[in-house]
């Protein structure tokens, strides 16, 4: 047994899948294929898996030409993309060792037996690192390219503390893939995906030069990007649970109280009598974190009727409101005597939390999820 509770001893490491996600690459194609062929000449056990997306390139015609029974083809009709390729992929591959590549040539077949040689010794996953010391990336990588790779990284904080969560190279072994739960094949971070669904603890980096592609060209778009961001929330909520529902909570909270501020200023500025400014702010306010709660927060529910959700939302915070009052006049009186700034904020922490519980577990039930 190892950190995560994990039993590796009794799993042999003898052969190795490799999962090779294609979109186009029929050019890149055969210098893969060469290379992991010398692998293979060198005592390597490794059979090959293509997942290609049906890219009409030429690629079925290159891999049957070649006839190496170690290669095998699967063109997919449906369900396309990088991670449900990939994903595919694993539950298809045989070998002891999982090992998932790009086909493009930025990832080095050759630091493979180092791969599995750090799940030998112990590491859950394993990942070929551009981050760690002694990794590189080829000059030309543009200032936005690094940037926006290193932002991405620091995103994933919350979920792991490796250099290079973002890599597309990672080696696991079969049964620790088998143990994963609730796959969701959004966007491009299949390693992180990995490691969080896999529940992965012991994440060893190996490092690598990335190398640019010299064929064909990338496929990650702007749009592939923005995936990321709901991949990052899906993987919040399966790692936070309550929790997540709770920060994404406050979160709106907190962009409704800025935005209730900005209304009172502007209805103030228009004339507007300060009753009615502060009572319309209110009320706009509410209904804005209504709907953002009701998006994001308590996304889970959206099935159930929005009238009824509406309703209970108004009523919850009514009653968090109430004791908000309650409990900040309280302590501000007799015996505790508070200062008001004191008192309020925790009139506010109690409201807001009760607020939340009653949301969560009342208004927004988990049995309305979707069939
Ligand atoms: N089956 C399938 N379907 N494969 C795809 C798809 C798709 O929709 N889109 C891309 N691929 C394949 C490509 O053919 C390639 O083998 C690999 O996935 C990576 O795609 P690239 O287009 O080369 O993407 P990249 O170089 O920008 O992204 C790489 O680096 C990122 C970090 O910088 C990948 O390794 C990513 O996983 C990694 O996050
Ligand atoms: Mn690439």
């Amino acid at each position: 047994m190892n950190a995560s509770g994990i039993d590796h001893a009794a799993d042999p490491l003898d052969s190795v899948s490799v999962v090779v996600p294609t979109y186009k690459e029929v050019d890149s194609l055969p210098h893969l294929l060469d290379r992991l062929r010398a692998l293979r000449e060198s005592g390597v056990a490794l059979d090959v898996l293509i997942m290609d997306d049906d890219s009409r390139d030429g690629t079925e015609a290159l891999v049957a030409a070649r006839a190496e029974p170690w290669v095998q083809l699967v063109v997919r009709t449906q369900d396309r993309g990088l991670s449900p390729s990939v994903l595919d992929g694993l539950q298809r591959a045989e070998g002891d060792v999982l090992i998932v590549m790009d086909a493009d040539l930025s990832h080095p077949p050759e630091r493979i037996p180092s791969m599995i040689e750090a799940l030998r010794e112990g590491s859950d996953l394993v990942i070929g690192s551009r981050y760690v010391e002694g990794g590189t990336t080829s000059h030309d990588w543009g200032f936005g390219r690094w940037l926006n790779s290193r932002v991405a990284t620091l995103l994933a904080r919350p979920f792991t503390h490796v250099a290079d969560p973002m890599s597309g190279f990672i080696a696991l072994r079969r049964s620790t893939f088998r143990s994963g739960r609730d796959f969701n094949p959004v966007g491009y971070k299949i390693g992180l995906e990995l490691i969080v669904k896999c529940g992965c603890k012991r994440v060893g980096e190996i490092p690598i030069h990335f190398e640019n592609r010299k064929f064909g060209e990338s496929k990650l778009s702007l749009r592939e990007q923005l995936k990321y961001l709901q991949h990052l929330r899906r993987l919040a909520i399966h790692k936070y649970g309550t929790w997540s529902h709770f920060t994404q909570f406050a979160a709106v909270g907190a962009l409704g109280a800025l935005a209730n501020l900005a209304l009172l200023t502007a209805f103030l500025r228009l004339g507007v009598p300060a009753s009615w400014a502060v009572a319309s702010a209110i009320a706009v306010t509410m209904v804005f974190n209504f709907v953002l709660n009701r998006r994001f927060s308590f996304s889970y529910a959206r099935g159930g009727s929005i009238v009824r959700h509406f309703f209970g939302f108004v009523a919850a915070c009514s009653l968090g409101a109430l004791v908000n009052y309650a409990l900040t006049l309280t302590l501000m009186q007799p015996p505790i005597g508070a200062s008001p700034q004191i008192a309020a904020l925790a009139g506010i922490a109690a409201g807001s939390l009760l607020n939340f519980l009653t949301n969560r577990y009342l208004v927004f039930r988990q049995e309305h999820v979707r069939p």
